[in-house]
């Protein structure tokens, strides 16, 4: 149910591509992905790849906090920060896609998908 929540926009950057998005408030960059129902949901679909469907297991969907944002999204949880060690070229403020929940005092964020990425669900061992 999003009826109430407040709307967040935030800007993502891919390559020499940049474009406004919005989510509410509660969701995840997975979320906003799998609802499609709001601005800059199919270009996020484009560039953020989310493999393993918010798991933590793939690392498909890192992002990277712009510095001046890193503390307003707040540190990753250690299972979080054990994938992003794993992730391509994993940067100090890296957040995973399933894992950034969109608040209130996200308006205005600034994203950067990395230019490639390490797919690590590709390498699980199923029964
Ligand atoms: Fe796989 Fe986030 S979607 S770790």
């Amino acid at each position: 149910r999003t009826e109430g929540r407040a709307k967040v926009h935030f800007t993502i950057v891919a390559g020499n591509r940049s474009f406004d998005c919005e989510g509410y408030d509660g969701l995840s960059l997975l979320d906003i992905i799998k609802h499609q129902d709001s601005a800059g949901a199919q270009e996020l679909a484009e560039v953020l790849e989310c493999a393993c469907s918010g798991i933590m297991a793939c690392s498909t969907c890192q992002v990277i906090v712009h510095p001046d944002w890193f503390e307003r999204v707040g540190e990753p949880e250690e299972e979080e920060q054990d994938m992003l060690d794993l992730a391509f070229d994993p940067q100090p403020t890296s957040r995973l896609g399933c894992q950034l929940v969109l608040k209130p005092e996200l308006e205005g964020l600034v994203l950067t998908i990395p230019s490639g990425a390490n797919n690590l669900f590709d390498h699980i061992p199923f029964e």
